[in-house]
C-alpha cells in the first residue's frame, strides 16, 4: 500500500523561504515518489482563526496555490485542494472535538503563548482569545485524520499539532473500538526545521520578518537578503557561521560541498556585503526558474481554481466515505 503524505498551509500571507524549505519543497520531493499518495492543501478555515480580511485570504491563497505549482507539484499526480471546499473536514472537527480532553488543547503552543502574553501584562488570562485559536489543534486533525495520512512534512514549529493528532486519533480508535485511523508520524528536515528569518528569530509571517520566496520579484529578494541582520565584524574579520542566520539560510539550499566552502569563507573574513551577495546569486539558481512560473501562474486564477476544483473532487471521494463511515459507528445516520 501507498503510504500516505499530507501537508497544507495556511492562507493568510505571501509564502516565504521557510514555507518552501520547511514544507514545499519536501512535499514536492515526496509527491514525485511512486509509493507515496500524496495531499497537500492550502488551509483557509485556520486562516479564518488569524485574519478577518477576506481580500488577504484570497490573495494569499492564490500565492500559495500558485506557489505550490511553481515547486513543481503535478496536480495530476497529487491531491491538491483548497480545506474550505472539502465539508468533511469541519464535520469531522466536530467528532473529534467530542472525543479530545480540553487538558490537551489547554497545553497547545499557540493558546499558551497567548495566556502567558495576557497573563504577564496582568490581563484576562483568555482576553482576546478565540475558541477557533483554542480549537485549532483539532481542526488540524481533522485536517490529517480524513485521509488517514501516514506521514507530515512540516517544519519544527507544527511537531506538537502532529502530536496532538496522534492523541486524538489514538483516543478515537479506543473509544470506538476499531483502527479508524492510521496514526500520522511527523516528518522533519533537521537541517531546515526552523529556518531564520531577518532578525535571527524563526522565520514566521507573525514575525514580520520573513523573506518572500517570489513575491516582489529578483530585487525584492535580493533586498531582503542584503537586510538580513548580521554582527559588526568587519571585513577582514573571522565570521561564526554556526551563530549566522545568513549562513543557516545558506545551507538550507546548498549542497554539501558548498556549504564548507562558504563556511571557510565566512572563517576567512569575507565581507557581510559579499556574503549576502553569495547568498543572493546561490538563492536564484533555484529560485529564478520557478519565479518565471509563478508570474505566469498567478497572472491566471481561473486556471489555479480548475485545478483546486479537480483536486477537491478527488479529495472528497475519500474524505467522504471516511466520514459516513465515521458517521455510522458512532450513531449517527450515514446520510449516504
Ligand atoms: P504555516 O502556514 O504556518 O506554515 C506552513 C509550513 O511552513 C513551515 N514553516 C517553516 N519551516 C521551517 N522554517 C520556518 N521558519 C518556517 N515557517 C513555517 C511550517 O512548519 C509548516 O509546515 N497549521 C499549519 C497548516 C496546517 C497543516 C495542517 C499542516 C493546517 N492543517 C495539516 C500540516 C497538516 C500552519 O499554520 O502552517
Amino acid at each position: 500500500m501507498k503510504t500516505r503524505v499530507l501537508t497544507g498551509i495556511t492562507t493568510t500571507g505571501t509564502p516565504h523561504l521557510g514555507n518552501y524549505v520547511g514544507a514545499i519543497r519536501p512535499a514536492v520531493a515526496a509527491s514525485r515518489r511512486d509509493d507515496v499518495d500524496a495531499f497537500y492543501f492550502m488551509a483557509d478555515y485556520h486562516a479564518l482563526i488569524k485574519s478577518d480580511d477576506p481580500a488577504r485570504i484570497e490573495r494569499s491563497r492564490l500565492e500559495i496555490a500558485a506557489t505550490w505549482l511553481a515547486a513543481g507539484l503535478d496536480p495530476q499526480k497529487v491531491t491538491f485542494y483548497r480545506q474550505s471546499d472539502i465539508p468533511e473536514i469541519p464535520e469531522l472537527t466536530w467528532f473529534l472535538t467530542c472525543v479530545t480532553a480540553k487538558g490537551l488543547l489547554n497545553r497547545a503552543h499557540a493558546y499558551k503563548a497567548s495566556v502567558d502574553k495576557n497573563t504577564e501584562a496582568g490581563e484576562d488570562p483568555d482576553a482576546g482569545v478565540t475558541a477557533g485559536l483554542y480549537m485549532y489543534p483539532v481542526l488540524m486533525a481533522a485536517d490529517i485524520l480524513a485521509f488517514n495520512a501516514n506521514k507530515v512534512p512540516v517544519g519544527r514549529d507544527q511537531i506538537q499539532h502532529i502530536e496532538m493528532a496522534r492523541d486524538i486519533a489514538q483516543r478515537f480508535n479506543h473509544i470506538y473500538g476499531r483502527e479508524f485511523f492510521a496514526l500520522p508520524e511527523v516528518v522533519i528536515e533537521e537541517q531546515v526545521a526552523t529556518l531564520p528569518g531577518l532578525d535571527g528569530r524563526k522565520m514566521s509571517k507573525s514575525y514580520d520578518n520573513t523573506i518572500p520566496l517570489f513575491a516582489g520579484g529578483q530585487k525584492h529578494l535580493r533586498d531582503a537578503i542584503m537586510r538580513i541582520v548580521t554582527d559588526s565584524r568587519l571585513p577582514g574579520e573571522a565570521k561564526d557561521p554556526d551563530s549566522s542566520s545568513l549562513f543557516t539560510i545558506f545551507r538550507a539550499f546548498a549542497s554539501e560541498a558548498e556549504s564548507t566552502a562558504f563556511r571557510q569563507a565566512l572563517v576567512d573574513g569575507i565581507g557581510w556585503g559579499e556574503a549576502k551577495q553569495v547568498l543572493f546569486e546561490r538563492l536564484e539558481v533555484e529560485v529564478a526558474p520557478m519565479r518565471e512560473s509563478y508570474d505566469a501562474l498567478i497572472a491566471r486564477p481561473a486556471v489555479i481554481e480548475e485545478i483546486l476544483q479537480e483536486g477537491a473532487k478527488k479529495a472528497r471521494a475519500i474524505a467522504g466515505p471516511k466520514v459516513a463511515e465515521l458517521r455510522d459507528a458512532i450513531g449517527l445516520r450515514s446520510g449516504t
